[in-house]
């Protein structure tokens, strides 16, 4: 990868080593994707956050990074944290895990990072135009930005969009290319896709048997932000690229600029069943409900505190979102409902990255992703509803 003379002065350590170590970073990155330099971004997104993923050796590295002094030189945020980061001890977060949590957002801070621990910036005001270069790293946030947006990044690891956010570039291959954003598989869909579950279940199909591959979804006539931040997330959990473009929805499908794919497939009702049912564990009472997996919008938050209106849950409920979203949806009341029916609605951190392994055992949420992180890390069973089944679910009733 060719630097210029500016960028070649900080690799070799001209402007201190914090800087060398996020060029250093960049130029390997850059040479095993064979990118032809670096590239200006105008915004970062940080995952590695919680201490459940980063361990001591995580956060011994952002504290020496973080002393040499070295700050963002673009708008960079976090993704979620193991916590949340002001009511710990409400959720039965372990001390000695909450301390070692604050320190990594110290860290992050001392470097200019904004502590927004979420996966869904683009609900609290940050909002990439179409065909801007960014350096984003939690999958389902760089699929939205991608595909629902038409903004351009790679998926980038922990250190690499941190060393992007210090530099300011990041490495110019991948997604950021024209060439390599064109679909190639084309699925006509021909079944109803009609809610956020149903958008989870297409992505897990499309992903699992289509690894790789950028779909052109036809036949879908409308979705909302949730829908797409839905289908974005499981995609890219279950195999498929972050990105997919839908006929008359998303940007680049509705400028028309790449051509039809050859290679065509059909999704009807039977692929959504299998998919739905490729998630669901048929065994176990639920113990845990989980919604906002990627973090909920003030919209579901407003759906579910309808849904729970003058009822009690009677299985532990957890709404993940953002801070700022929660503190919206306070405003506008929509927390009091939820707030009397017993559920909690959980800012800056999710259920996957949270330390809750052996706390429950059999969850039911309406995300396809949060099916993939409750088996893997924290050893759930898992069942996919739709929002309305996990509340009836959550208040005694059945799906
Ligand atoms: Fe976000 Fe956590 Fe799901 S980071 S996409 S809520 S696994």
């Amino acid at each position: 990868m060719l630097l210029t003379r500016e960028e070649q002065r900080i690799l070799d350590g001209e402007e201190g080593p914090g800087k060398q170590k996020a060029m250093e970073i960049l130029a390997a990155l850059g040479k095993i994707y064979d990118a032809s330099r670096l590239f200006p971004v105008k915004s970062v997104q940080v995952a590695g956050v919680s201490y459940s993923n980063l361990g001591d050796a995580g956060l011994e590295f952002l504290e020496e990074l973080a002393a040499t002094g070295v700050k963002a030189t673009v708008p960079a945020m976090l993704n979620p944290a193991g916590m949340d980061l002001l009511n710990w001890k409400k959720l039965g977060v372990p001390k000695e895990f909450a301390e070692k949590q604050l320190e990594v957002i110290n860290a992050y801070k001392k470097m200019g990072i904004r502590a927004t621990c979420t996966c869904t910036p683009y609900l609290i005001g940050v909002k990439p135009e179409y065909g801007q270069h960014l350096a984003w790293s939690e999958s389902s946030a760089v699929t939205y930005i991608n595909s629902a947006v038409g903004a351009r990044t790679n998926r980038e690891g922990g250190p690499s969009a941190l060393a992007a956010a210090i530099i300011g570039k990041t490495p110019y291959y991948g997604l950021h290319l024209k060439k390599n954003r064109k679909p190639q598989l084309l699925v006509n869909v021909k079944t109803d896709i009609e809610r956020i579950s149903d958008f989870g279940a297409l992505g897990y199909w499309i992903g699992k048997n289509f690894p790789g591959k950028i779909p052109l979804i036809t036949g879908i006539p409308s979705a909302t932000v949730d829908e797409l931040k839905s289908l974005s997330a499981s995609i890219v959990t279950y195999g498929g690229p972050p990105l997919f473009h839908i006929e008359g929805i998303t940007p680049e499908a509705l400028k028309g600029i790449y051509p039809k794919p050859e290679e065509k497939i059909v999704v009807d009702e039977e692929e959504i069943k299998d998919a739905r049912a490729g998630i669901t564990d048929e065994t176990g009472k639920v113990d845990f409900v989980a919604i906002g997996c990627p973090h909920a919008s003030l919209e579901e938050i407003k759906f579910i505190s309808e849904l729970l209106r003058g009822k009690r849950v009677e299985v532990e409920t957890w709404i993940t979102t953002s801070r700022r979203v929660m503190e919206m949806a306070k405003r506008r009341g929509y927390l009091k409902a939820i707030n009397k029916a017993g559920a909690k609605v959980v800012p800056d951190t999710c259920m996957a990255v949270a330390p809750l392994k052996g706390r429950f055992h059999v969850m039911a949420t309406n995300s396809a992703k949060a099916c993939y992180y409750g088996r893997g890390s924290n050893k759930f069973k898992t069942l996919l509803c739709t929002t309305e089944e996990c509340m009836s679910i959550a208040t005694g009733g059945k799906r």
